[in-house]
């Protein structure tokens, strides 16, 4: 029986991802790997090391692998603090991934981008097409992503797919290590402390997006038509945009006392250099992307979700 192969897959996408997919697929064909044994997702699980090639090649061979949802990556703001890893990690691995790929010749490969490939020379609202000139690690090893999943596509005929995430808000698994996680982080404070200290500045907006719309993207746009697809990696998908100060006033509609405060540090640069909204209109028309949350029943739900895991009704 073929199986899929999820690698990050203890990380904030992959953690909700991997039980999505063994909904759809069964559970014993979603084989979930990551750099260290975790709780969840529950077996199958490997310990796997993307940068580990020969590795990588006895786990697609011993699963009889057919798809990967490759989500092992270092983000934004660690890879500022370790750009040799980063490299490591979100270059070397996704060469390792597409090259199992081609040469077990897959079915698919399902690989995120995000709005880091954008840089301070994109000019607003960017749709697929446009300049790409990002500052960071973390954002040059995805344009690489998106050039090199192009690449194997053309001259490979590998269906490798993806979209540009934005920053993204969940309440199961914590994000670690990207400039966007001020959007999560205060949900966690303001409910257990009352209180939060954002490491940007109020105004600081950011396009952004509630979990369970990112997993219905990489689904929907996996389940495409490839004839309907225009781009491989390079979708924009927009779901929210908003600044620390507008969260701020969505979270204090349940929770009135809780106070902001803001220091912005060496992150402020990194989101300054982000678009403040997409043009996600390929998306829309290629494979019907179609969000579902707003700003106002994200944070419902975060704080709904948040107060029973950290077992408070404060
Ligand atoms: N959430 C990511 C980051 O902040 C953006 O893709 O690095």
């Amino acid at each position: 029986m073929s199986s899929i192969l999820v690698t990050g897959a203890g990380g904030q996408i992959g953690s909700e991802l991997t039980p999505a997919l063994r909904q759809r697929h069964g559970h014993d064909a979603v084989i979930a790997s990551g750099p260290e044994e975790v709780d969840d997702p529950a077996p199958p699980f490997e310990v796997l090391d993307v940068t580990d090639a020969d590795h990588l090649e006895s786990v697609v061979d011993t699963f009889e692998v057919d798809a990967i949802y490759h989500l092992a990556a270092i983000l934004s703001a660690k890879g500022e603090q370790d750009p040799q890893l980063t490299y490591e990690v979100n270059v070397n691995g996704l060469y390792n991934v597409l090259e199992v790929a081609r040469r077990h010749e897959l079915a698919q490969v399902i690989v995120p981008s995000t709005i880091a490939v954008f840089g301070p020379d994109t000019p607003d609202h960017p749709g697929e097409k446009t300049i790409l000139r990002p500052t960071t690690m973390y954002g040059i090893s995805k344009v690489f992503l998106e050039l090199l999943a192009s690449y194997y596509h053309r001259r490979f005929d590998l269906d490798v797919r993806g979209v540009r995430y934005p920053g993204i808000l969940s309440h199961k698994t914590r994000p670690g290590g990207g400039t966007t996680d001020y959007a999560v982080e205060v949900f966690y404070e303001a409910i257990e402390s009352g209180s939060y200290t954002y490491f940007v500045r109020e105004d600081t907006q950011l396009p952004m997006m509630y979990m369970q719309d990112a997993i219905t993207a990489m689904l929907d746009l996996a389940e495409a038509d490839e004839s309907d697809l225009r781009y491989r990696c390079e979708y924009n998908v927009s779901a929210l945009e908003f600044t620390p100060r507008e969260l701020t006033a969505a979270i204090r509609e349940h929770i009135p006392d809780f106070q902001a405060s803001y220091e912005p540090d060496d992150r402020q640069e990194i989101a300054d250099s982000w678009p403040n909204t997409i043009d996600d209109t390929a998306a829309r028309e290629d494979w019907g992307w179609s969000p579902d949350y707003d700003l106002e029943e994200m944070v419902e739900d975060m704080i709904l979700n948040l107060r029973q895991k950290l077992d408070t009704s404060a």
